[in-house]
């Protein structure tokens, strides 16, 4: 490895430094939501990185703190002409400080897992890309209704459940974003689940979905595909070990198309991997 040169240096990113991340990250396939900017900033202001030679932006690192227990990583991105020369590393290694004395998550692609082992993260379970097509004029359960600021406290104490952490500010942007669609299944006025479906640089990405029962999941994602003109494309990302997750991305004729690994570094946090269908990002968790 070559040493980063003297004027390397990492900053915390401006809001609209995280565009160029978020650009990255597209130009790596990994097709963003269109305002995924605007919701992770929200979730932690100071949690986004950038590694810069003089004023060339050349490596992100997205290293968000969720309260004072959970963290997770992502966006971590060299310039494709800047990498093997050890600007990576630092950035990583001044991202996992900021999370120190917290369990940090990750969604790592194959071909960094053992790196991230060699950095003390664990295996927990696979995330399974799935890929289909919307369809429309489905007939929506009545128990399906709109998320919005008159629901949210729902939504967000439910979201405790499925969540290391309490994520407010995030959740907050992310049920509203424009261009996506947000549907709660309630029953006797009590939230059983709940999804959002995003737009993307191109298509729909589903997540979460989180709900009760695999029935439950069955509505709610019809509510939410319903919303997105027919024969476009959208996608949604279970947790393995939730085989009626993998069922009901069969069952809506989807196929699986990309993986990422759910590694932790720290204790594993409890959660209910049979209530996920479809987990929020895998670049904030
Ligand atoms: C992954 C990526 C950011 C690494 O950046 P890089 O600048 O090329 O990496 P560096 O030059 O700093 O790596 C230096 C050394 O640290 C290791 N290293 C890099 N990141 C590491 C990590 N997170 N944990 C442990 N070791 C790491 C490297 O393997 C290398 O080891 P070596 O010297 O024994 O070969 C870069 O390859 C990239 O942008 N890839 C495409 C995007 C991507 O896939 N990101 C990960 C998504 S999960």
């Amino acid at each position: 490895m070559i040493p980063a040169p003297h004027n390397y240096a990492i900053t915390t990113m401006s809001r609209e430094e995280i565009d160029t991340a978020i650009d990255w990250a597209a130009i790596e396939g990994w097709n963003p939501g269109l305002h995924d900017a605007d919701c992770f900033y929200a979730a932690d202001p100071t949690g986004f990185f950038m590694g810069k030679i003089g004023d060339t932006p050349v490596a992100a690192m997205a290293a968000v703190r969720y309260g004072a227990h959970f963290g997770f990583a992502g966006l971590y991105i060299v310039k494709p002409e800047y990498r093997k020369k050890g600007y990576g590393i630092q950035i990583w290694n001044k991202g996992l400080d900021y999370l120190a004395e917290r369990t940090i998550g990750l969604d790592g692609v194959v071909a960094q897992q053992d790196n991230y082992k060699k950095s003390g993260f664990r295996f927990a379970h696979r995330n399974m890309r799935f890929a289909g097509t919307s369809k429309t004029n489905q007939n929506l359960s009545p128990n399906i209704r709109i998320l919005s600021v008159d629901n949210f406290s729902s939504v967000h104490e439910y979201d405790k459940n499925f969540f290391p952490a309490d994520r407010e500010n995030f959740l907050k942007k992310w049920i509203a974003q424009p261009g996506s669609f947000s549907f709660g299944f309630f029953m006797h006025e009590k939230l059983q689940g709940y999804g959002v479906i995003r737009a993307c640089r191109s298509d729909y990405k589903i997540g979460p979905l989180n709900a009760e029962t695999p029935a439950i999941a069955h509505e709610i994602l019809i509510a939410l595909t319903s919303k997105i003109p027919a024969g476009t494309a959208i996608y949604l990302d279970a947790p393995e070990p939730n085989t009626e997750a993998i069922d009901l991305a069969h069952k809506h004729g989807m196929q699986f198309s990309f993986e990422t690994a759910r590694m932790y570094a720290g204790e594993f946090p409890e959660l209910p991997l049979q209530k996920i269908f479809s987990i929020t990002s895998f670049e904030l968790g």
